[in-house]
């Protein structure tokens, strides 16, 4: 069984979808623990009721980024996981803390990657006027939302969409490439090529909706 570490920020939607298909696709694994820095992120009460350990490390209570990774580290290694899996968890990580959980440590980042990295992706976006939005779950590198891409979803950009409209139909498209590629990892059907990963059998990594 492989142990996933899910980190968290706030509502963790998507660290629920990935509870979800984890018990009802019965994968090779257990979620060991969902840890936030914010004490009052909306997934922990979920992460709880599902009998699942949470932990809170609280980012405004440490000096400087490497003291709060340092802590985060320590938290994240006493449940001893195969795979960090961070869901909406909205800290800059040091080189130090991403080394260390180097090709062991997934994001999900709501824009098509190599565009849009960093914040308001959708705003960004509309206003640049793309007709296609969507998603990348990628392993964790140095550099911020780089790193090999395991799976993308696109879905159009409406007439007529704000932020809230698009990042909901990309939200759509997270709950079903997020599970999809955490269940690959856990099945050790990922394969590490250079710097590329693609699936040990061909199974298409992308997804196109609507
Ligand atoms: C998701 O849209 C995720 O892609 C995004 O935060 C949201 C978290 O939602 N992540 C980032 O922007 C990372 N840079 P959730 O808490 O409901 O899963």
């Amino acid at each position: 069984m492989k142990r996933l570490v899910i980190l968290i920020s706030g509502r963790g939607s998507n660290m629920e979808a990935i509870v979800k298909a984890c018990a009802a696709e019965g994968w090779p694994a257990e979620v060991a623990a969902v840890i936030s820095n914010r004490p009052d992120a909306g997934g922990l009460q979920f992460a709880a009721a599902h009998g699942i350990p949470t932990a809170v490390v609280d980012h405004k209570v440490y000096a400087s980024r490497e003291a709060f990774d340092a802590e985060l580290a320590r938290v994240i290694d006493g449940f001893s996981p195969d795979l960090v899996v961070l869901a909406g968890f909205m800290r800059i990580l040091t080189p130090g803390f991403t080394a260390r959980y180097a090709r062991r440590m997934l994001n999900i980042h709501p824009s098509l990657l190599p565009a849009f990295t960093g914040l308001h992706t959708h705003e960004r976006a509309i206003e640049m006027g793309c007709k296609l939005a969507g998603v990348t779950v990628h392993f964790v590198t140095a550099e911020l939302d780089h790193g090999a891409i395991v799976m993308q979803a696109a879905v159009p950009v409406l007439p007529g969409d704000d932020a809230k409209a698009l990042s909901a139909r990309v939200l759509t498209a997270e709950h079903c490439i997020y599970p999809q590629s955490v269940r690959w990892f856990v099945e050790e059907a990922l394969v590490w090529s250079g710097e590329r990963v693609h699936h040990r059998d061909g199974a298409a990594q992308h997804v196109l909706l609507g």
